[in-house]
């Protein structure tokens, strides 16, 4: 394949953690694409989603990936799920969260410690997601939400190839405990031969077990992260 995604995969081989700016990942989309729109609602304030940089991160990598089917690790309130529907042409997306439960995980968060401590945000995102539900998927139309399927499991016990299947582009964003991000990473490659892992939360400083299992893997392979952003990626098959 000689994409603009190969030959710029190919002017890295090896492996190593390379930064790159936003404009690198802008440059590689096609001209005809000069005058797209894209759609998406205000960044939402409350921590535990995307900025606006991470979105056009995500948004340039489906451009260019173009994948038919879309796994999200990590629904929380739908703001990246919403994303992907309105601007990718892919035709399914699956998004997992845990299954609702009556547990509380936290009784009174405390806001020093939310920002602090990966675990602890982790629990407190838990209890928002039980509570709200997807909210921002209520704002999408019929043909939209069909393309959407919700997963309600814990990901490190889905199975991923009878519940998923095979997919072009990846978003892990679920828990950021060391433990979860690799069994996610690990059973995501079990289902994506040729696209793109995207990882939320690289030097976010909260979650550092995401920058430390990204650095570790980055031994043996290649990831970039976009500076300005918390979105780091690796390209696989391509
Ligand atoms: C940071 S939020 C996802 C944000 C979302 N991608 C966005 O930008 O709008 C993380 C979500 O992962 C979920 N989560 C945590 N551990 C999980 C697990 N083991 N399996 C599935 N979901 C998990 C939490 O319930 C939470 O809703």
């Amino acid at each position: 394949m000689n994409s603009p995604l190969h030959e710029f995969a190919s002017a890295y081989l090896g492996h190593g953690l390379t930064e790159i700016k936003l404009k690198d990942l802008l440059a590689l989309r096609s001209p005809d694409n000069l005058l797209r729109n894209l759609t998406t609602m205000f960044p939402p304030i409350s921590i535990g989603s995307v900025t606006l940089v991470d979105q056009i991160v995500l948004l340039c990598l489906d451009e260019l990936v173009r994948p038919d089917s879309i796994l999200e690790l990590g629904t929380f309130q739908g703001f990246t799920t919403h994303l992907l529907a309105k601007n990718s042409s892919a035709r399914s997306i699956y998004s997992v969260d845990l299954p609702p439960t009556d547990r509380v995980l936290i009784d009174q968060p405390d806001a020093h410690k939310v920002l602090q401590d990966g675990d602890y945000n982790d629990n407190f995102l838990r209890d928002i997601q039980n509570r709200s539900g997807e909210i921002y998927l209520g704002a999408l139309t019929d043909a939209e939400k069909q393309r959407i399927r919700l997963i309600k499991q814990d990901s490190t016990e889905l199975d991923f190839v009878k519940s998923v299947g095979n997919i072009e582009f990846a978003f892990i964003d679920g828990g950021h405990h060391y433990d979860v991000v690799r069994s996610d990473t690990e059973k995501t490659l079990g289902i994506l031969k040729q696209g793109v892992i995207v990882w939320h939360d690289f030097a976010s400083g909260i979650h550092s077990d995401v920058t430390r299992f990204l650095h570790e893997r980055s031994k043996h392979t290649r990831i970039f992260h976009v500076l300005g952003s918390l979105c780091a990626f690796e390209l696989i098959g391509l």
